[in-house]
């Protein structure tokens, strides 16, 4: 297990005029789980592949366990990487291949067979270790490579984008196993993805990157619940959270077409002296039912349901508010059809108040 500490970082490539990554700084703990998340060109790989080396740092300092090691070989960092295009060797079985990495390094023999028993015990690879990797599933060989990455006693595990070869259904399963599997072992581990699902249901904390410059870092019910901004907010969480353009008049929320929201005290004191605002809320704290509605009479509004997403668990409706689409999201049991008016409030606890220019949430 290993610290990292991340001061300052910047990279930018050769012949590349903009920054890939801009002023990264972190301090990841001992055992943690982290995962770098945000859309595709945010710099997330090129973070990673600094910390394991394969890039060199442009300016600032990287530090495994206190050491400064900016300057120090790959092999030297005490670090496993999983890429999403692991390739194993197709000729060898998967004992071969998990054993393979030790046998470059001159490890003894016997220290070998006793570390490839346990990756493939713990793998859960016992029934397959005498097969070659077009005779085994996709989620198998995804788990083959992370053996040949446990097998290597490194500090630290870095993973980039893992799971996204897998189909679906592969990827939740193997997102379970990771995260059991850190449990187990408890490295330091790094976890790269676009997928804020990935992010929110197996990281310690949560790095959400834009253009290189980290937004946020935090739990992932931080990020959640108290998004930095109106990007962090709008990339957690699914289906997105709404956000409205509004004017902020006598202590009222007034909508792009007019339709008005009486602000609670605490939302007046928040907003005072703003004339507008962008105001966000997530599906979930559009409410229909009657006992909200009866505590917030002051605020009802009707809703011309135009389309319900029927997910099994729970129904997304679709309508507009201010003029413009919205989607909240409702028990299974709430029961309505397209073409239906209903009623709703707001929950006024949950409504997100951001700056209009600067995109910054208003605390
Ligand atoms: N070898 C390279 N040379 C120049 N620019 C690069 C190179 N690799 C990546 N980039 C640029 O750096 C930015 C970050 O890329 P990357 O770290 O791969 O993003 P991510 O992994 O988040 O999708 C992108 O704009 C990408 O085009
Ligand atoms: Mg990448």
């Amino acid at each position: 297990m290993a610290f990292i500490e991340l001061k300052n970082i910047c990279k930018q490539y050769k012949g590349n005029p903009k920054n890939s990554v801009t002023d990264f700084s972190l301090d990841i703990d001992e055992g943690e789980f982290i995962a770098f998340v945000g859309p595709s060109g945010c710099g997330k790989s090129t973070t990673l592949r600094m910390i394991a080396g394969f890039e060199d740092i442009t300016s600032g300092e990287l530090y495994i366990d206190g050491r400064k090691v900016n300057e120090v070989k790959p092999a030297d960092r005490s670090i496993a990487m999983v890429f999403q295009n692991y390739a194993l060797y197709p000729h060898m079985s998967v004992e071969k291949n998990i054993s393979y990495g030790l046998k470059n390094m001159k490890v003894p023999a016997d220290q070998i067979k006793e570390k490839t028993d346990w990756a493939i015990r713990i793998l859960g690879l016992e029934e397959y270790r005498k097969r070659k990797p077009k005779n085994l599933s996709g989620g198998q060989r995804q788990r083959v490579a992370l053996g040949r990455a446990i097998v290597k006693d490194s500090k630290v595990f870095l993973m980039d984008e893992p799971l996204s070869n897998l189909d679906a259904k592969l990827r939740v399963s193997m997102r379970n196993e990771i995260s059991q599997l850190h449990k187990k072992l408890k490295n330091t581990t790094i976890y790269v993805t676009h997928d804020q699902v990935e992010a929110m249901t197996m990281a310690d904390r949560i790095v959400l990157m834009k253009d290189g410059i980290v937004q946020q870092v935090g739990k992932p019910m931080e990020l959640y619940e108290h998004p930095d901004n109106i990007f962090v907010a709008g990339f957690i969480g699914s289906p997105q959270m709404n956000f409205f353009h509004c004017k902020v008049q006598d202590g009222q929320l007034v909508f792009p077409d007019g339709a008005k929201y009486q602000l609670t005290n605490e939302q007046n004191h928040k907003l005072a002296g703003r004339s507008e605002v962008v105001m966000g809320i997530r599906g979930e704290d559009i409410k229909f039912s009657d006992l909200y509605i009866q505590q917030h009479p002051e605020n009802i509004m009707d809703a011309l349901i135009t389309n319900i997403e029927v997910m099994g668990n729970e129904n997304n409706l679709y309508f507009e508010i201010g003029g413009q689409q919205t989607v909240a999201r409702v028990d299974k049991y709430e029961v309505c059809q397209e073409g239906d008016t209903r009623q709703f409030v707001f929950n006024p606890d949950k409504m997100h108040f951001f700056d209009s220019k600067t995109e910054r949430t208003i605390r």
